[in-house]
């Protein structure tokens, strides 16, 4: 166990917003602190603004707090390793996106909408003084079973939510982790270019 108070804000060739700068997935959370209505709700209503293909809007969430029945069964799906950690925070929330329609027909942008229904949710956090470590590592059969989700849902990740705790104690490997500094692929690799004219098929 070890005792940390790590500054991990990305380090970046030109500066780009605090509020994307600053944030990242700390495992690390006040086991005292409550999310209350008001900031939950600040969450929920950041998402609700994301845009969306057709404004169909195919993000849903399934809210539950420390301390509420749900949540335990939420976190009973975690895997080991974020239960490690997770249950400290002040909200487990699950994701889900609407990716098939009434018909069954498929909802090709959902899960990117959701995403970034996601992505706004974590940034008002960040803004409101909160972390937010999203959690791909838990059972998805066991969560559409207990919660009984129907089949035009699919579960995407868990939303660990509440206050960063700098002095929290965790188990190593975690702990290490969460003082390493946080790294990314330089940026030229993320740029695809464009193909040589002379390999470009021509048109017939
Ligand atoms: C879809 C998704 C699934 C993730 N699943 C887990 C997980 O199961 N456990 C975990 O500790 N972190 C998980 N993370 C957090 C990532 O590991 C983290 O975002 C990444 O390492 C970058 O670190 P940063 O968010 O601190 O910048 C997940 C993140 C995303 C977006």
């Amino acid at each position: 166990m070890t005792r940390h108070a790590p500054a991990k804000a990305a380090s970046t060739t030109v500066p780009v917003h605090p509020l994307l700068a600053e944030r990242w997935s700390p495992r690390g959370f006040d086991r005292e602190h409550q999310l209350g209505d008001e900031a939950l709700t600040a969450l929920l209503e950041a998402a609700r603004w994301a845009p969306s293909s057709q404004n169909s809007q195919p993000w849903r969430f399934l809210v539950t707090r420390r301390g509420e029945d749900a949540h335990g069964r939420l976190f009973a799906a975690l895997g080991p390793g974020n239960q490690a950690w997770a249950g400290a925070a002040s909200a487990l929330v699950l994701v889900a996106a609407r990716t098939a329609a009434d018909d069954g027909g498929p909802q090709r942008w959902a899960l990117y909408d959701t995403g970034q229904a996601v992505a706004a949710l974590v940034t008002q956090a960040q803004a409101d003084g909160l972390s937010v470590h999203q959690i791909g590592g838990f059972d998805t059969a066991a969560v559409r079973a207990d919660f009984g989700l129907d089949s035009t849902l699919t579960p995407i990740v868990i939303l660990a939510i509440g206050r960063r705790d700098g002095t929290a104690e965790l188990p190593e490997p975690l702990a290490a982790r969460e003082a390493a500094p946080r790294a990314r692929r330089p940026l030229g690799d993320l740029l695809l270019l464009p193909a040589a004219a002379e390999s470009v098929p021509t048109a017939a």
